[in-house]
């Protein structure tokens, strides 16, 4: 990549405060395509921004680091003797953030010296356990027999069509978790899902996209 001395304007170097990583080296190429050359107070300018938001990230993914590290070290510590420890971790872990973060993981498994792939064994076995954070609503649909008599499957087939995910899954911008389950025990409502904690009972497919937009609103009245 070729420079060139000071030809730019105070106003595009104040811009590139305000641009991201990305948008800095495609300033960078497009200025080499357009000139043949890059000025040198732009190119002198974005490195030392680069290098800034850099080192932000480094300052905090050190804080980050310690943090993981003393939160595991305090449930390793409150469960170290208890059997079947790794279990009751791996609750507290979720307790704190609403499903097991990869990171946190690897720090469990270097603290309790027990291999990354046993502690993923467990993770998945245990359908409660997530590896994907929370979504702001939940909806979860019963799929036990009576409910399944009742026509949850059509439930669940219009929740896959209109949130565009399978159970289990969260909506690409984490605001619908949705999930089915074995009997919530009303069964007298078949067929029964949950939103957001209130059940619902009797529910048909052209239900499913209300309870939706409802969520939806709650999304936008929140932000
Ligand atoms: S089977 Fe759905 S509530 Fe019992």
């Amino acid at each position: 990549m070729k420079t060139n001395p000071p030809s730019g304007s105070e106003s595009s170097i104040a811009d590139l405060r305000h641009a991201d990583e990305a948008e800095l080296i495609d300033m960078l190429e497009k200025a080499e395509q357009k000139h043949g050359f890059i000025p040198r107070e732009i190119s002198d300018e974005i490195a030392r921004l680069l290098e800034v938001k850099l080192e932000r990230l480094r300052r905090i993914q050190g804080k980050l680091d310690t943090t993981i590290r003393r939160d595991v070290q305090q449930h390793v510590a409150h469960w170290r003797n208890e059997e079947g420890n790794l279990i009751m971790i791996l609750h507290a872990i979720q307790n704190q953030h609403g499903y097991i973060p990869r990171e946190v993981a690897m720090e469990l498994s270097r603290e309790l010296g027990v291999k990354l792939a046993r502690i993923y064994e467990v993770i998945t076995f245990y359908h409660y356990f997530k590896l994907q954070p929370p979504g702001a609503h939940n909806v979860t649909v019963c799929n036990g027999t009576a409910c399944y008599l009742k026509g949850s499957g059509d439930l669940i087939n219009e929740l896959r069509t209109q949130l565009g995910i399978a159970e289990g899954q969260t909506t690409p911008d984490r605001q619908i978790h949705f999930e089915t389950v074995r009997c919530i025990g009303c069964c007298g409502m078949a067929p029964a899902m949950v939103v957001d904690g209130k059940t619902c009972g009797h529910v048909k497919t052209s239900d499913v996209a209300g309870h939706l937009a409802n969520l939806r609103a709650k999304k936008e009245t929140a932000a």
